[in-house]
């Protein structure tokens, strides 16, 4: 299966087979670019993709050996994101399925992200274009994954709690209210005065800091599955501001409070989430599942809860086309293909996508 992501800022594509085993896949990384703006510009995406996204599909099939003739599918992220970045990798896809005759598979971004986790990390190999981005870790457990699963997906866009069925159906059990957790986290870092994209850099500063030092708010901690993130957020912006005014700000303090706040909220309601449903396997998904302050406390609380967490490496975490094949690994092997007139989405929900409504 071929996959092709470009729904924000990253142009991939990757080779995946059987749904498991990575063959090759590219990445390459607008960040630089964006950085200089303090943030992704959709028009300068769109254009980027337009330029890489021949390349990128030819560089993978070369580097995994194959032609389009050893292919038996074409993967594409088909929404949510921006409007014009997906509308090139969707007529990209659409092209080559129509030269090729392979079907067409529209992919939910978010239903990637939960994908990743059933890829065989070790046999992960990548190019990577511009920003090298951080190392593959370690896959830190054995045995490949299969649905169903409960998953908590955490990225610059989303913060859901998902229940995925044996049939990779998928059920929102509860989200945000306003901010996303990544959201959050880049937003706290622009107020500490530190540069886009924000949360693996808070990430590496709460390492220095005390996480007890401000007690920040965890809302809506006692009840449900839904998030807020808006009243941490402004709480930050308020200590920053009275940290500033009184002449010093201690960036690794409050990064490491906000981080404790953030990670205190995540890992309870996803383990309220798994007591509930009675789930087995809890998968922690989406740019913000690299961060090392959640990957330890859901260990620690997985371990004491006596359910099985799986993070996907960092390198699939966030955004990359490996995981959009492999959703459509999964799709397609439930008989799940798109016709050629498949359009993007900017606002797509999983329901929508799930029955066709789109
Ligand atoms: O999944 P992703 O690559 O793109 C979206 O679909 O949004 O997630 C990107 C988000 C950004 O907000 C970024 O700051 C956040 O994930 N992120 C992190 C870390 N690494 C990436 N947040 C906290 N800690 C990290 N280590
Ligand atoms: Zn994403």
């Amino acid at each position: 299966m071929l996959g092709v992501e470009t729904s924000c800022d990253e142009t991939a594509a990757a080779v995946v087979e059987d749904g498991r085993r990575i063959l090759a896949q590219t990445v390459a990384s607008q960040v630089t670019t964006h950085a200089q703006f303090g943030g992704v510009v959709p028009e300068v995406a769109s254009r980027q993709h337009v330029r890489d996204i021949t390349r990128v599909v030819e560089r993978t099939l070369e580097d995994a050996g194959l032609t389009w003739d050893h292919l038996d599918g074409i993967a594409v992220t088909c929404g949510p994101g921006l409007l014009g970045a997906l509308l090139v990798g969707i007529s990209a896809a659409k092209g080559y399925a129509l030269a090729t005759g392979l079907p067409l598979v529209g992919v939910h971004h978010i239903a990637g992200h939960v994908a990743a986790a059933f890829l065989d990390a070790d046999e992960a190999t990548a190019s990577t274009e511009g920003d090298p981005g951080p190392a593959t870790a370690a896959r830190p457990h054995g045995g490949l994954l299969e649905p169903p699963v409960l998953a908590l997906v955490v990225s610059g866009g989303h913060t859901e709690i998902l229940d995925v069925d044996e049939a990779f159906h998928f059920r929102r059990l509860g989200g945000t209210k306003d901010d996303a957790a990544g959201e959050a986290y880049d937003k706290v870092a622009r107020m500490v005065g530190l540069s886009y994209p924000g949360g693996p850099k808070v990430d590496e500063l709460a390492g220095q800091g005390d996480p007890q030092a401000f007690s920040f708010p965890r809302a809506m901690l006692e009840e449900g599955l839904d998030f807020s993130f808006s009243g941490l957020k402004s709480a930050v912006a308020g200590e920053v501001e009275r940290q500033r005014r009184s002449g010093g700000l201690r960036v690794a303090d409050v990064c490491a409070s906000f981080q404790q706040a953030v990670v205190d909220v995540l890992v309870e309601k996803a383990a309220r989430a798994m007591r509930e449903t009675g789930r087995r396997t809890l998968v922690v998904a989406g740019g913000v599942a690299a961060n090392r302050g959640l990957r330890a406390a859901l260990a620690a609380r997985a371990a004491a809860d006596g359910f099985e967490v799986r993070f996907p490496p960092v390198r699939l975490c966030t955004d990359n086309a490996a995981m959009i094949a492999a959703a459509g690994c999964v799709l397609l092997a439930r008989g799940r293909c798109d016709p050629l007139t498949l359009n993007a989405h900017a606002q797509l929900s999983l329901d929508a996508w799930q029955s066709g409504r789109v």
